[in-house]
């Protein structure tokens, strides 16, 4: 079994989707590792962009966004670690991405219109919460998000250990999707490998977002069912 289509979150009912992050991947070789991971099985490519100042790295921009969509159809989810989301979100919805995804905390006051504006571009719009951001933050927001993406560890770097205080949050943003019935992915990022992603959606998160347990490993495609198994079994 290659896809994770039957398998369906907790909660929302939503299916399931592994989305492998770009930022573990092997740089020198990116049209083979996205070639490799849509063979087995993968949607949704997720891309970690950080600018040095709303976390302390940096990746990479449009330029690559635009390069990857000249070779793959996967969904390329956009994760904007980014000071001024307001920037950037027209360059990476013409570069191709399909999900932009800016942080709650870097434009708190102004999160209603920058989803308006992804959304006015054809692209599916989502916040990320860091997580010391309540739940509470975004739920007014739900009707306008095709996205919430709740950090399970502190943004700027892969390989981290995943946080589980941050599974009541999961729960929470799950039950609000559910209750309004509205169309809305939710994602979860940091520290997923089998374990956690059994946990995860079991509490209603349906993307996961999955660099280290992926590319971190020789086969990534037993890497990929490794997950899916876990969360089936
Ligand atoms: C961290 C990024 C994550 C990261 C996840 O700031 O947002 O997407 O790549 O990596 P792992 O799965 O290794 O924790
Ligand atoms: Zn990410």
């Amino acid at each position: 079994m290659k896809t994770t289509e039957l398998l369906t979150a907790a909660v929302t009912g939503r299916p399931v989707a592994i989305a492998p992050s770009l930022l573990s991947a092997d740089f020198t070789a990116l049209h083979r590792e996205v070639t490799e991971i849509a063979a087995a099985g993968a949607r949704v490519l997720h891309l970690d962009v950080m600018d040095g100042h709303f976390v302390p790295n940096i990746t990479f921009g449009p330029p690559l966004v635009k390069s990857l969509r000249g070779c793959t159809d996967l969904v390329l989810d956009a994760h904007l670690m980014i000071s001024e989301p307001e920037k950037y979100i027209e360059p990476f919805a013409q570069a191709g991405s399909d999900c932009i995804v800016f942080h709650y905390e870097a434009r708190p006051d102004r999160a209603g219109e920058l989803l308006r504006r992804i959304r006015g571009l054809g692209k599916k719009a989502g916040i990320a919460l860091k997580p010391k951001t309540p739940a509470a933050a975004i739920l007014p927001l739900l009707p306008e998000l095709d996205l919430v993406l709740i950090m399970t560890v502190e943004p700027g770097f892969g390989g981290q250990s995943f946080m589980a205080d941050q599974v009541p949050k999961i729960r929470t943003v799950a039950e609000a999707i559910a209750a309004g019935g509205y169309e809305c992915e939710l994602e979860v990022d940091g520290g997923i490998g089998p374990v956690t992603a059994k946990t995860v959606v079991a509490a209603g998160a349906n993307w996961l977002v999955a660099g280290n347990a992926v590319f971190g490993a020789a086969n990534r495609a037993a890497a990929m069912q490794a997950m899916i198994d876990a969360v089936r079994g």
